[in-house]
This record gives C-alpha cells, sequence and structure tokens, in this order.
C-alpha cells in the first residue's frame, strides 16, 4: 500500500538516482563456502544473498527417491535480521511459496536424469533484504549449481519489474516495492528465451506488462554475463 504523498519520481530518475531501465549495482562470488558442494555470495543493491548446494546425494528417506532422475530440493530462508522488523525465525507461508517457485524455475535446466535416486540440495540464506531477494536467491543459486559441478543445460537468471507512480520500471527496491502499483518477478533461459517463472503482484495493462517483460528479459541478459564471468574467473584462477 502507498504511504500517504510518497513520491517515487522525480524528475524522470527514482529516488535513488536510477533510470527507469537500471538494474542495481550486482556482485558475485562463487565458491565462498568451504563445507558445501557449490556456492555463491550475491548482492543487488542492498539484498544480499547466500546460496550453498550439496550433491546429488543419496536420497533418504528411499521411499521418497525417483528411480529415473534426481529429487531437487530448494529452501529460501530469511534470517531474523535481515528485515526491518525482526523476522520470525522458521518458515512461513511466503518461503514455502518461495521456495516452490524458484525449484520450478530452476528445474528446466538440470539434468536430473543422470543422477537417478538422489537429492540435490539447494539452501538460499537472505542475509539483508531490499525486495527482489526471491531473484536475487534464484541468481545465487543458479551459479551454486554450477559451480557444485550438478550438470545443467545453461544457468537461469533472475528480476524483477514493476510500476511505480504510472511508471513502468526494472529492478523494484523496498521503498518502491511497498509503495508501488506492480511487481512482476520472472526467471528466464536467456539464450533459449524460455520463461521458467513469472509472477504478478498488483495490476498492469497489457501493454505495460509487454514493457516490462522486455525490461526483464533484457536485464536478465546482463545478469547472463554477470553470472557466466564470475564463474569463468573462479575456474580459471586454479
Ligand atoms: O524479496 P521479494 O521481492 O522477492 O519478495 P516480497 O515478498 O515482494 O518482499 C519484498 C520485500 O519486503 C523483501 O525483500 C523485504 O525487504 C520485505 N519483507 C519484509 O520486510 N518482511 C517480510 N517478512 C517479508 C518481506
Amino acid at each position: 500500500m502507498k504511504e500517504e504523498g510518497v513520491e517515487l519520481i522525480r524528475e524522470g530518475k527514482r529516488l535513488d538516482g536510477r533510470g527507469f531501465d537500471e538494474l542495481r549495482p550486482i556482485k558475485i562470488e562463487v565458491g565462498v563456502l568451504k563445507r558445501a558442494d557449490g556456492s555463491c555470495y550475491f548482492e543487488l543493491g542492498d539484498n544480499k544473498v547466500i546460496a550453498a548446494v550439496y550433491g546429488p546425494r543419496e536420497m533418504h528417506p528411499r521411499h521418497a527417491q525417483d528411480a529415473k532422475m534426481a529429487v531437487l530440493k530448494y529452501r529460501y530462508n530469511m534470517a531474523p535480521f535481515s528485515v526491518e522488523d525482526r523476522k520470525r525465525p522458521g518458515p512461513d507461508r511466503r518461503s514455502v511459496e518461495i521456495s516452490k517457485i524458484s525449484r520450478e524455475a530452476l528445474e528446466p535446466v538440470i539434468l536430473k536424469e543422470y543422477y537417478p535416486k538422489t537429492e540435490i540440495d539447494v539452501y538460499v540464506e537472505i542475509l539483508q533484504s531490499d525486495a527482489g531477494t526471491r531473484t536475487a536467491g534464484i541468481n545465487a543459486a543458479s551459479v551454486a549449481l554450477a559451480d557444485a559441478g550438478i550438470p545443467m543445460r545453461d544457468l537461469v537468471s533472475s528480476v524483477a519489474v514493476g510500476k511505480i507512480d504510472g511508471e513502468v520500471v526494472l529492478d523494484l527496491n523496498a521503498v518502491e516495492d511497498n509503495n508501488g502499483e506492480a511487481d512482476m518477478p520472472i526467471a528466464m533461459i536467456v539464450r533459449r528465451n524460455i520463461i521458467t517463472a513469472l509472477q504478478m503482484d498488483g495490476r498492469m495493462t497489457r501493454e505495460e506488462f509487454e514493457k516490462g517483460l522486455k525490461l526483464a528479459m533484457n536485464a536478465c541478459r546482463q545478469i547472463y554475463e554477470l553470472q557466466r564471468t564470475a564463474l569463468i574467473e573462479r575456474y580459471s584462477e586454479l
């Protein structure tokens, strides 16, 4: 809900100085955790996220195994100190929903059939949040899966677009998200132009939706290049 008198756009710029089609600064670090098979630290503006991947490992309980392929698990978790008001620790409806859509966003690129009867565990920890944490989590998880050596068709890249003060803008921060009219996170396989997740909170017209989708797809291309570069840098050092 918009607070009275909050102005999100002034003289064609957003409150943090960005243009409508600008991403927040992104920082990616690969292999930050010693004990995980793969890991990634991802910053998107004031969002700080870590993804850790374990597996493929034998799945327990055995009755939950899939004889034909690996089972992908994804746990999105917000640290109590990651939000303005302390977040009550533990799962809630929001984190269950985000875990589900994030898993579904990544599943199409993972060659699960290579590892029957196993599980691949993805843990995403939100250390600091400023809207867009699910997209930052998907970006981090995608890189961490590659770092773990999980066979993948490609990476998945993710960003949100939305509408604030009547304008379609890229990558909303928390003030914009809280006071804006719509928020639409998407995830995609950039090189194949396949969208693997799309959600919409609020309302946009068809034209706004199409404009937003174009903005998001362009931004995913930029994020994809950063993800690739981070992986190449990590492994060319060795
Ligand atoms: O983070 P994301 O945009 O993917 O999800 P959201 O549900 O649209 O939440 C937007 C933002 O609201 C989060 O990034 C947090 O900054 C904030 N939030 C919060 O302060 N407390 C919560 N329990 C949930 C979200």
